[in-house]
């Protein structure tokens, strides 16, 4: 293999980038975020590809979520504490239901940049370069703020930071809604067909957490301080390169503006810049799987991002789609035991069950992102595999982007709130729902087997 460094990726051929117009702004700009401080700290890279290991061999569990893109414009008080709280309750849920330890990652404090399926998009008759987050232009459709900005790189390094500080503040300073399921909207669980199972979840929740609380000195270690890491898709790669460190101690290169970050669907290219840029990464890497990557791609992508087989270094995060992964996923996961490759299996259920209505909203069905997730679970189940994590375009606020759950958000329902910069998320009371049908499902063993046809028999963990 050529020699990597930071900046190898530019011998490659590179999808999904913008031309920047003002390239010598974009130089100085590229040159100013070199030598801004990071965003984070190796030691806790470190920590989370240990904790990331864990998960993978079956001790331990992974939420992963929040924006599809984020916005400069949710860089407030309010829009923070709501996704902190969502993937905070929603991890209290997975941890009573599913007996583990949750590792929590945010798609938070960086996530900007948004691979497009086109170039160009017609507005009101104008044809305008294509919004690809604010990492790089503007969603107005006005033809000036298309134009890929540089100065963006700054701004995006500047909300994420503030972002990434007030979530450390509110993690540091134990975020008491956390301990307080009855400050949590339950309203829409009165709705719901599932309403008993819930309502008693919450109850036993509730019990468990005021009887740790009760022990006085366990709860700061309990529920204190949680562990909170940041992610975002790493697309644009001079602003990922500006924000690679080496570390000295280790003469390793980390990228120091999140604590993971995942290769795209569409950037996973073998002979690719991304996977290229990836490759020499230390911190642990994501890399998306959809319906068009066969077992054989699938290990080659794990010997050039992998190598060394470490544990912690790769999860892989499948978005198959609720109509194909019956077929899909099984010869992915058999490929991987043949092999013998370390690997953490996350379930993302959005990105493969997305529709368009008739009035042109892009949505996706409460339940089809559930089928997703219980098939998932199971075909792991039956194939002595552990899936050790989920992965969720959510938000904390009422929107209505997805239909279905317990508010039965209808398709005319949509353009009600319908908020989102990209894709539809869940909002906060069907992220919940998701987080009780997990935790259900896990305690009673009810995932349905007939679909499939094989007993779930045989033990997580045999990797
Ligand atoms: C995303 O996670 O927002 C995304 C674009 O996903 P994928 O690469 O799986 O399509
Ligand atoms: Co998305």
């Amino acid at each position: 293999m050529p020699i990597w460094s930071p900046s190898s990726w530019r011998n490659y051929p590179v999808k999904q980038q913008p031309s920047y117009p003002r390239q010598e702004l974009l130089q100085a700009t590229l040159a100013q975020l070199r030598d801004y401080p990071p965003l984070v700290y190796t030691g806790e890279v470190e920590y989370l590809k240990s904790l990331l290991a864990e998960a993978a061999q079956g001790k331990r569990f992974v939420l992963q979520g929040g924006d599809c893109a984020e916005r400069f414009r949710d860089c407030t008080n309010q829009a923070i504490i709501d996704k902190l709280k969502i993937l905070l309750q929603m991890s209290l849920v997975l941890i009573y239901g599913l007996r583990k330890p949750v590792v929590r990652i945010g798609r938070i404090a960086g996530q900007f940049a948004k691979p497009r399926s086109a170039e160009f998009e017609t507005i009101d008759g104008q044809i305008l370069p294509v919004y690809r987050g604010d990492l790089v232009n503007s969603f107005e459709p006005d033809l000036a703020t298309r134009i890929p900005d540089p100065r963006r790189l700054l701004q995006s390094y500047y909300h994420s930071s503030v972002t990434m500080n007030y979530v450390r503040a509110l993690i540091e300073g134990g975020f008491a809604d956390l301990h307080h399921p009855e400050h949590w909207n339950l309203e829409f669980i009165s709705a719901s067909e599932h309403r008993h199972d819930y309502v008693h979840l919450v109850e036993r929740l509730t019990d468990a957490i005021h009887f740790m609380e009760s022990l006085g000195g366990v709860r700061s270690s309990v529920l204190g301080k949680v562990n909170f890491f940041t992610s975002h898709e790493g697309l644009l790669l001079c602003y990922e390169e500006a924000l690679t460190r080496h570390d000295v101690e280790s003469d390793r290169y980390y990228n120091l503006g999140a604590h993971t970050l995942w290769i795209g669907d569409r950037t996973r290219a073998l002979e690719g810049a991304h996977v290229e840029y990836f490759r020499g990464l230390a911190n642990p890497i994501g890399i998306k799987i959809g319906p068009s990557c066969s077992p054989e791609e699938l290990l080659q992508l794990l010997r050039i991002l992998n190598p060394l087989n470490e544990w912690g270094r790769i999860t892989l995060i499948t978005r198959l789609g609720q109509e194909h992964i019956l077929r899909l996923l099984p010869p992915l996961i058999q490929a991987v035991q043949k092999q013998g490759a370390r690997v953490l299996w996350c379930c993302d259920p959005m990105h493969g069950n997305t529709t368009t209505t008739e009035n042109a909203f892009k949505t996706r069905n409460f339940e089809d992102i559930l089928r997703e997730l219980r098939l998932c679970f199971e075909l792991h189940r039956n194939h002595g595999s552990w899936l050790g994590g989920v992965h969720f375009e959510l938000t904390g606020e009422n929107v209505t982007e997805c239909t279905g759950g317990a508010q039965k958000i209808a398709e005319q329902d949509l353009s009600k709130n319908y908020d989102t910069y990209c894709d539809p998320r869940l909002n906060y009371a069907q992220s919940l729902e998701m987080a009780f049908q997990i935790a259900e499902a896990h305690r009673s063993a009810r995932f349905p087997s007939e679909e499939i046809g094989v007993q779930p028999a045989q033990p997580y963990g045999s990797l």
